[in-house]
């Protein structure tokens, strides 16, 4: 299929401008992409071959295109001014100051790029909401562009990135749909012609404006629903000797409620979840519907109730203390095949255990260790600017970062699995058993193992949702 555009510049160079452009220039050849960013220590990593995102595919993806028609840099302006279309994908993470804080998405990275498009741009300029954003903000981006007394004219578009980490080119090269809001039909046009290049015709939904920003934040909503619902009934189902995956597995085989997205868990997480639920709450809030924002936030109560959920049980089946007992952490990352942390059950989790004084043994696959040592210093230091005495020497004495799981394990009380790595299953489970505390506990926050007989190596096994 031709396509009228020939030059697309993409801002934010993170876990969806890089899979998303990648596979826009893998997919159309005869268009020039250019990803830029300001952080220039991670368009370096883009431009080697330790790239910054992890995903299973991603590498060969981006060997392929790099050089020819996909481009990395951090010549922000001269990207904008070259391009014809330009897709905004940087960050919008929950609020922490201010108006709204703890709620609202930070839309200062997104005013920031309009800004900078409307300094810029000459001519007309197609630009891409591709950011998770509050419904109305291409309100503001159009009004910010309409300032600009250059003569550039600007057609805004809404094209939310359904991606799920770990699966980012699966689903790039295949997605159930793309979304395509805007106002123009000329600019929807180019935009369809550009995915027209792989993706079916069936699977291009355009819509208005503000049904493809607001659904975006529904589909998470959505999603992110069933997995505290799921979970919900697995605490009820280890009260009563119920098994969650087998109700999971009966409600599943009913068309109507399918069966994905209901494995129970030690709780959600990834950066995008939480963050677009509590946003969807404030934009309730905003509007004045009070019975919506409560109905919604209950998803991410119920998301906490679980993390803790199980950070007691631990506590409560290892004789009601931990204290400098040690526990082996299997996984850090919020889901397997991605190296991400963000908002991970395993930063939780990790902080509840040492704020009880356990001694942690942390192994991940993926994580770097530098990266699980941040992650658990800001989530000790509590939104506080200073880390406390006693939570500095936590972190300094109670955690340590090893390279296997059986370094981890060795002399633990107890393993806790958080993340379900498929090598966690071709563990040396009677090494495990040998070289554990006895009695050798296994709390599996994936229910991973569940169907490996552990009990059968001498393990005290305890998964979500049945009792053992
Ligand atoms: P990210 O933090 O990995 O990447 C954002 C990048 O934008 C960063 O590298 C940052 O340096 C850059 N940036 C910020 N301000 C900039 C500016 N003014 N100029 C140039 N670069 C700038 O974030 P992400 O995970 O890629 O998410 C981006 C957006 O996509 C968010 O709105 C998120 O909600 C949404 N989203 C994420 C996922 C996901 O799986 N991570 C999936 C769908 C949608
Ligand atoms: C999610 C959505 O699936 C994507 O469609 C969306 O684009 C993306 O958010 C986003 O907007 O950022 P992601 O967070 O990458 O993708 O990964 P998911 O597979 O959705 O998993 C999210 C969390 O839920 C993980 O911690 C996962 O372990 C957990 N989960 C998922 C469960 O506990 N049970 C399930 O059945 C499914």
């Amino acid at each position: 299929v031709p396509s009228s555009i020939r030059k697309i510049c993409c801002i934010g160079a993170g876990y969806v401008g890089g899979p998303t452009m990648a596979m826009i220039a893998k997919q159309c050849p005869h268009i020039e992409v250019h990803v830029v960013d300001i952080n220039a220590a991670r368009i370096a990593q883009w431009n080697s071959d330790e790239l910054p995102v992890y995903e299973p595919g991603l590498l060969e993806v981006v060997s392929e295109c790099r050089g020819r028609n996909l481009h990395f840099s951090t010549e922000v302006d001269s990207a904008i001014a070259e391009a014809e279309m330009i897709f905004i994908s940087v960050n919008t993470p929950t609020k922490h100051f201010g108006v709204g804080a703890g709620r609202a998405a930070n839309l200062e990275f997104i005013e920031k790029c309009a800004r900078k498009i409307a300094e810029v741009a000459r001519g007309h300029k197609i630009v891409v909401e591709k950011s998770t954003l509050p419904v109305r903000t291409a309100q503001a981006i159009k009004t910010i562009l309409a300032g600009v007394s250059t003569g550039a004219t600007f057609d805004v578009l809404s094209n939310p990135e359904f991606l799920a980490e770990g699966t980012a080119i699966e689903d790039l090269l295949m997605p159930d749909r793309v979304l395509i809001g805007g106002e123009s039909q000329s600019a929807i046009d180019a935009l369809v012609e550009v995915y027209a290049n792989w993706v079916p015709p069936e699977r291009l939904l355009t819509t208005n404006l503000w049904s493809s920003e607001l659904s975006k934040l529904t589909a998470n909503a959505f999603l992110a629903q069933r997995v505290s619902s799921i979970n919900s009934i697995s605490a009820l189902c280890e009260a009563t000797e119920a098994d969650v995956d087998e109700v999971a597995a009966a409600i599943g085989m009913d068309s109507r409620i399918g069966p994905k997205f209901l494995k129970a868990s030690v709780g959600f997480g990834g950066s995008c979840f939480q963050k677009d639920i509590l946003n969807l709450v404030y934009l309730c809030e905003y509007f004045r519907l009070p019975e919506v924002a409560e109905y919604w936030e209950q998803v991410v109560k119920m998301n906490d109730y679980q993390k803790s959920r199980f950070v007691s049980r631990i506590v409560r089946t290892l004789f009601n203390t931990v204290s400098d007992k040690k526990i082996a952490i299997w996984g850090f990352a919020f889901k397997k095949d991605t190296n991400d942390t963000r908002e991970s059950a395993a930063i939780y989790v990790c902080r509840d255990l040492l704020r009880e004084r356990a001694k942690l043994s942390i192994y991940d696959p993926r994580v770097s260790p530098e990266h699980i040592r941040r992650e658990l210093t800001d989530a000790m230091r509590n939104g506080d600017a200073e880390l406390n005495a006693t939570s500095a020497k936590l972190l300094a004495e109670n955690v340590e970062i090893v390279s296997d799981i059986h370094v981890a394990s060795s002399d633990a009380h107890a393993v806790a699995l958080l993340t379900e790595w498929d090598e966690f299953r071709e563990a040396d489970f009677q090494r495990i058993h040998d070289g554990m505390k006895k009695p050798a506990f296994l709390f599996d926050g994936r229910n991973l193992l569940k169907d490996m007989s552990l009990s059968d190596y001498g393990f005290d096994y305890h998964g979500i949702g049945f009792s053992s």
